[in-house]
């Protein structure tokens, strides 16, 4: 009831302040992939339902960025041809997220049937009705450019802190409290799934997931879960994948996406309006729950603690009060969040602990904060010793220098304890090779369990 009402006066706000002749100039949407199979049984696939959700959603941010006669049709912008200086679409090389990307883009730019007349004068039509062939730029992890739609794999400081949140009483406690409830879904659901022994908040992520999976496409899960019992495991794991991503190095996948969609947006700027109009960028849930901590979001409301709905997108728009392009410092900036595909429209909420608006100049100096601009940086932040590091290695970023920037105390000591960690690392092979054991659970261990029931997708 608070929430309808809080959320009946946001659209009153939104339907006020769009009221005044605004112009948008650009836009990033960052969308969270649809309806798959279960994480824990790869290759994880797109389903039907999944197809429907992105297609919806590339029709939804159509109507409002593209259709001639939407008040926040992108200026200048083709309402129906696909134009690639105008728009671009990336995803990480993961077939759930190219194809995510690819539904999308059916809706955002559905077929066009524009024939063409031969030189001997005959017409021809193109196949499926005209078709448009939107490309996907896909990015392999191997590359530099992975970073920023995926900023933490394989990113040590990451793990690292992960591996210590995992661990912290706080976790354990809520451990003990629902181990009762967890080991309730085992013969129900989970024998011949998961062992016996994974029932447990730790892998909270999972065992959501799975069921949440079940709920729409397995009949015994469905008939055999109360709606309840899901609101429960989803609250859980609300809480464990929230605190997952909240903290200075487990934000690291919110802070790589702010760069780049300040760099995106500056394109905009930096070519009056004419280039990069509008950008998709398509990734998993955590980065949502990332950028949702970094922008204040999730303190200032709680809904953001929440895992995002399959198919959820939020976008920056940048626009001015003026029909043409302005001096930089006439621009604005509003995010808008839009929960899955049956919540109806996008919402503006205040980020920075703002209003639903603020000015660029403003905006540009609250991502700059949070962002990790460079490769260099991430490499820095991260202790990362990925191929494409190698080459800032004797720039001292080990040590806890990048770029000239020191290092926060924070990540600086998760560095010096992978240090560390990787000297356990080499203990236990020694001691493997001359036949000792060590029993002690080595936080390289919870690193790896973490990364099995963590599944952030
Ligand atoms: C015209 O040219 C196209 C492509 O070369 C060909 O397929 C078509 O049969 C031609 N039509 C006539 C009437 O010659
Ligand atoms: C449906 O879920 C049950 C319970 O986990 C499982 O035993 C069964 O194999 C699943 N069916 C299919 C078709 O995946
Ligand atoms: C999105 O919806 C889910 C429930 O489906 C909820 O848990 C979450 O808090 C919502 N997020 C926002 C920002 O409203």
């Amino acid at each position: 009831m608070i929430k309808s009402l809080a959320l009946l006066s946001l659209a009153a706000q939104v339907a006020y302040s769009q009221s005044t002749t605004e112009t948008i100039h650009g836009a990033v949407i960052f969308s969270r992939h649809g309806d798959r199979t279960w994480k824990g049984a790869p290759p994880t696939k797109l389903t039907t339902v999944g197809q429907n959700q992105l297609f919806n959603s590339g029709e939804y941010w159509r109507s409002r960025y593209l259709a001639s006669g939407s008040q926040q049709q992108i200026s200048g912008i083709d309402s129906n041809i696909y134009e690639p200086a105008q728009f671009s679409a990336a995803a990480p090389n993961q077939a759930l997220l190219v194809t995510s990307g690819q539904a999308f883009l059916q809706g955002l730019y559905p077929p066009t049937t524009v024939s063409e007349t031969l030189a001997n004068g005959s017409s021809i039509s193109p196949p499926l009705s005209g078709f448009q062939y939107a490309a996907i730029s896909t990015i392999p992890d191997d590359s530099p450019e992975t970073i920023w739609l995926k900023g933490d794999d394989s990113c040590p400081a990451y793990d690292y802190s992960v591996a210590q949140v995992s661990t912290s009483t706080q976790f354990t406690d809520l451990e003990k409290s629902t181990k009762a409830f967890y080991e309730s879904f085992y013969d129900r659901i989970f024998a011949g799934v998961l062992s016996a022994d994974k029932m447990s908040y730790k892998n909270a992520f999972t065992i959501y997931d799975y069921i949440n999976v079940g709920m729409v496409h397995n009949t015994t899960i469905h008939d055999a879960i109360s709606s309840s019992e899901l609101t429960q495991l989803r609250t859980l794991a609300d809480s464990h994948e929230f605190a997952l991503s909240n903290g200075e190095a487990r934000s690291v996948s919110g802070r790589t996406l702010s760069a780049k969609i300040l760099n995106q947006l500056t394109s905009v700027i930096d070519s009056k309006g004419s280039k990069n109009k509008l950008t998709l960028y398509i990734g998993s849930y955590d980065t949502f729950l990332s950028f949702f901590s970094l922008s204040g979001l999730s303190s200032s409301n709680a809904d953001f603690t929440g895992l995002p709905d399959y198919a959820s997108a939020m976008s920056f728009e940048l626009f001015s009060n003026s029909a043409s392009f302005p001096a930089e410092k006439d621009l604005h900036v509003r995010f808008l969040f839009r929960n899955g595909t049956e919540n109806g429209d996008a919402q503006a909420f205040p980020i920075f602990g703002g209003a639903n608006t603020m000015a660029w100049t403003d905006f540009k100096a609250k991502m700059s904060d949070i962002a990790l601009a460079t490769v260099q940086d991430w490499c820095g932040f991260c202790g990362s010793s990925d191929g494409f590091c190698l080459q800032y290695a004797d720039t001292g970023i080990l040590t806890g220098q990048s770029n000239g920037k020191e290092l926060k105390p924070a990540v600086a000591g998760a560095i010096g304890a992978l240090v560390a960690l990787n000297f356990v690392g080499i203990f236990v092979i020694l001691g493997i090779f001359f036949g000792l054991r060590i029993v002690r659970k080595s936080a390289a261990q919870v690193v790896q369990e973490k990364q099995f029931d963590q599944a952030a997708l």
